[in-house]
């Protein structure tokens, strides 16, 4: 009897502790639609032993049944998550001034990039974004092009030897990336198209680890994770990351202080030969009088080699799909790169923005294949739209993928048409928040502009040498990025 009466208060105490913290969530949840769910587990059976092509279908099927803003959660006391693809809801969220944190899935990469950019909130992001704005200055972009001119020849030189075959353009694809945001952020070239190095495996297999992580439910578990050989192997690669990037900065910190007692004041411009990689930038940079510790620059330096990575390989293998699917498509763009390059084998940038056509391509293919499909935000207060309210905590996810795909937005979704922007921004109709592959607002990507003259770079190089034909169709599934599951296979063709 007296332990009954013990349960009973308990139970009671529980109940009215649940209430009291979570009622208005659980009532502010309801409002919102959202697939059946069992009381107390909620949705979490959902997503046990999906693999990730199967939840990426699942989240597409859900946006189809729901509409533009559904819900779901994992337990009465897990976490709540909307996806959302309503314009104004996307807006309200992105330039929102309420304080947001990024969701629990970006804490997969901290041990290795660190509270960068990208992770980073309020005072120590904002210190930060200040701090690397300067680093895409049109005159450091010059200088970037200039890299990504010199490592297209070299991914140019690779595809000659595959002339009248097919190829799986994605790894080419990829080791490009890297070997242009390496010497960007770096200021070195580590040759990963043409050779393999230990940072090139290391990069390649931290990330398929974090992937593994970010969607096996049984690696979640920190504490059973720590007793497997892959969490061994993940602890191992980001010591050795970190000791590449730690070489790289000490020896940069060197070079340069050499160079100012040989200089002194001169010569101290942005762009010049002396601030010519991202690194350098962070290494003349003082925050509060003090410059940065060499760990404030490494989380920097890892952050611009994952989001500079993974991202531009994703859209550049897309962006050649596209064009190898319409030929018409890609006989305009070859007349319009013979039109503006004429016999000129350098491209610099302003050869880049005469590219009109090549670029409308560029965001038809981004708005079909956006690499970053899904990116989220964490609530730190309630979010008041007209629609609906979003409670504090809540993790709600953008989605440009589902929105580059709603007929609401761009009518006629599964036309492959360049045109469409270039009406609709000539007639000032289409929100800017309607077309977010690179977010939106004061989070946006800040690397934009040089993924945009890095796709622009390797499809003028590719194209004004090749003809491309699709050898197989794609399926795309995501992982950290938008991906094709079996690779982008071209047929390639020299042009005479
Ligand atoms: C096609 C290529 C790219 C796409 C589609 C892309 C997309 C995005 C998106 C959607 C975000 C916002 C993520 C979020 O809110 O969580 C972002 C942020 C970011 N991107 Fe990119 N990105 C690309 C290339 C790059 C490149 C080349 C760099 C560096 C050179 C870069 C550096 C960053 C950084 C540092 C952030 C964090 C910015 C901040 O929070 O202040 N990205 N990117």
């Amino acid at each position: 009897m007296f332990l009954f009466t013990i349960l009973s208060i308990l139970i009671i105490a529980l109940i009215s502790w649940y209430k009291k913290h979570f009622r208005r969530r659980d009532y502010l949840y309801s409002k919102i639609p959202h697939p059946y769910h069992i009381p107390l587990l909620h949705h979490s059976l959902e997503f046990i032993g999906k693999t990730p092509k199967e939840l990426f279908d699942w989240m597409e099927d859900m946006s189809n049944e729901l509409g533009n803003v559904y819900f779901f959660s994992t337990g009465i006391f897990g976490s709540g998550f909307a996806v959302i693809s309503d314009v104004k809801i996307v807006e309200a969220l992105l330039s929102s001034q309420v304080q947001l944190d990024k969701t629990i899935d970006y804490n997969y990469l901290i041990d290795w990039i660190g509270t960068g950019l990208l992770i980073s909130n309020s005072k120590k992001w904002f210190t930060r974004r200040k701090l690397l704005t300067p680093g895409f200055h049109f005159k450091i972009l010059e200088r970037f092009v200039e890299i990504q001119n010199n490592q297209a020849n070299v991914f140019v030189n690779i595809l000659q030897e595959y002339d009248g075959k097919e190829v799986d353009i994605f790894p080419l694809a990829s080791l490009y990336a890297l070997d242009t945001v390496c010497e960007a952020a770096m200021g070195i070239n580590i040759h990963a198209q043409t050779k393999q190095s230990d940072y090139l495996k290391a990069v390649q297999e931290i990330t398929r680890i974090i992937t593994i992580k970010s969607f096996d439910t049984t690696k979640q578990i920190e504490f059973l994770y720590r007793f497997t050989e892959m969490y061994r192997r993940e602890k191992k690669l980001i010591e050795e990351l970190h000791a590449f990037t730690d070489k790289i900065i000490q020896s940069r910190r060197e070079e340069l202080l050499m160079h100012n007692e040989e200089t002194s004041e001169q010569n101290d411009e942005i762009g010049t030969k002396k601030k010519k990689a991202l690194l350098d930038i962070l290494l003349s940079s003082r925050v509060e009088g003090e410059p940065l510790k060499n760990s404030d620059i490494r989380e920097e330096v890892d952050t611009f080699m994952f989001a500079g990575h993974d991202t531009s390989k994703s859209g550049i293998c897309f962006v050649f799909y596209c064009i190898a699917k319409y030929p018409e498509v890609q006989q305009k763009v070859y007349e319009e790169i013979i039109e503006v390059l004429g016999d000129e084998e350098e491209i610099n940038l302003q050869k880049l923005n005469e590219l009109h056509y090549l670029e409308l391509v560029i965001r038809e293919s981004l708005r079909l294949f956006p690499p970053v499909p899904y990116y989220g935000r964490q609530l730190v207060e309630e979010l008041i739209t007209e629609k609906y309210t979003f409670p504090k905590g809540m993790n709600v996810y953008v989605s440009p993928y589902l929105m580059g795909r709603d007929e609401r937005i761009f009518p006629e979704p599964k036309k492959f048409d360049p045109h469409r922007f270039e009406v609709e921004m000539a007639n000032d109709k289409i929100n800017p928040f309607s077309y977010v592959p690179f977010s939106a607002g004061p989070r946006n990507c800040i690397g934009q502009k040089f993924a945009q003259y890095e796709m622009r770079m390797i499809a003028a190089k590719v194209l004004r040498k090749f003809k491309l034909s699709i050898a197989s169709e794609i399926t795309i599934l995501s992982e950290l990025v938008l991906r094709p599951e079996n690779g982008v296979n071209l047929k390639i063709e020299k042009r005479k």
